[in-house]
């Protein structure tokens, strides 16, 4: 894979998805990377979730490749040393366990079907957390993974990159309003004019008068540059739709790319079609996601873009965007603003109509698993 020219290499900070779910079942150790590092994650038999740098402090074994789960302890390959959720080692094959021999924990936070962990370049802990979408009622997660070239911004800069839609996708947005607040920016779109998307048109679809009475709406919450949550009502059909879409710099030009979708439908039905439902949008989402990747891999960031009328708000975004970096040389093309400090809860993302500020006139393959 051609690694994909960067102003800088440098990561930045924030929250980033290691693993799906489903791929760390309990007593199942799993390697994800994340900013050029090993990130092992594992899950006791009990369901307990834990991530840890990889080397044993013993001597320093990587614990991702031949460790094992073992109730509630991981054991290294190496000398068999077995260390507790806490990280610190309980139980050696021969011996006393060595005084102060920890694993260093990454923090890490499972939501909405993905496994997240933290980084911060200077090793600081969580000041905020990912919003989190509702689950209740939904069907479990369907996820798609794709590994390829890119920025670690491309993902949030996608969504409000509203020239971009005709010409990839096919497709248009109704961008209402983007609203960057410490570490996230709430971005809002009108889904009317939905039988507009690619997928419909190309199948004939879109002159459906059903599809063209439609309305619902869209809120995404950027948590960060690395998490895009998207909740999507259609009330008149009693349909949500909940969808996190996540981007990982896992070594310098190098982006994983992970997607989790599920469904609602409100109707003595919906059990039984929310699934489809599900996929079917997991479908489409997935085909834009390769038509943006065809870009991002072979795309150099400009960073001083020459913006023109009807962009989008692109400029806005790699301002925000500058303060999870840890110093003014990650160029966006924005002005440095203080690095983020707030906390803020999880919460869940309520679909608003249109509400304020910085509104908008104009209209969102490799390795993958
Ligand atoms: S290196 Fe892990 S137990 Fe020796
Ligand atoms: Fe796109």
């Amino acid at each position: 894979m051609k690694p994909m020219p960067t102003a800088t290499h440098r990561y930045p900070n924030g929250w980033f998805p290691v693993a799906c779910g489903d791929e760390v079942t309990p007593g199942r150790i799993f390697t994800g990377r994340l900013a050029g590092e090993d990130v092992v994650v594992y899950r006791t038999r009990r369901g307990r979730l834990r991530a840890v740098h990889p080397y044993c402090p013993h001597l320093g074994a990587h614990l991702g490749h031949g460790g094992r789960v073992e109730g509630e302890t991981i054991v290294c390959p190496f000398h068999g040393f077995s260390f507790g959720p806490a990280g610190n080692c309980v139980r050696t094959p021969y011996g006393q366990p060595p005084p102060r021999a920890s694993l260093t924990h990454v923090p890490v936070i499972e939501a909405n079907g993905l496994v997240f962990a933290w980084h911060h370049e200077s090793g600081s802990a969580p000041t905020w957390e990912p919003v989190t979408l509702p689950s209740e009622g939904f069907t479990k997660p369907t996820t798609f993974q794709i590994t390829s070239s890119g920025h670690p911004h491309d993902l949030v800069e996608n969504l409000i990159d509203v020239g971009h839609f005709g010409p990839v996708h096919n497709t248009k947005i109704n961008l209402v309003s983007t609203e960057p607040e410490g570490p996230f920016v709430r971005v809002a779109v009108d889904l009317s004019g939905v039988e507009e998307l690619g997928f419909f048109k190309e199948r004939g679809l879109h002159r459906l008068g059903s599809l063209k009475d439609i309305r619902g709406q869209a809120e995404f919450t950027c948590s960060g540059v690395g998490i895009v949550s998207s909740l999507v009502s259609v009330p008149e059909l009693g349909v949500q739709l909940a969808q996190v879409a996540a981007l990982t710099p896992e070594d310098p030009g190098r982006m994983h790319l992970r997607l989790a979708t599920s469904a609602r439908i409100e109707s003595r039905m919906g059990a039984a079609l929310a699934p489809a439902l599900s996929h079917l949008v997991r479908f489409i989402t997935k085909r834009q996601v390769k038509q943006d990747y065809e870009i991002w891999a072979n795309r150099r960031p400009i960073e001083r873009p020459k913006i023109a009328t009807g962009d989008g708000p692109i400029m806005l975004i790699r301002r925000w965007a500058q303060q999870f970096y840890e110093s003014a040389d990650a160029d966006l093309g924005g002005t440095p603003e203080r690095a983020g400090t707030r906390r803020a809860a999880a919460a869940p993302i309520t679909p608003t109509g249109s509400n304020g500020r910085a509104r908008h006139d104009a209209p969102a393959a490799r390795n993958e698993r």
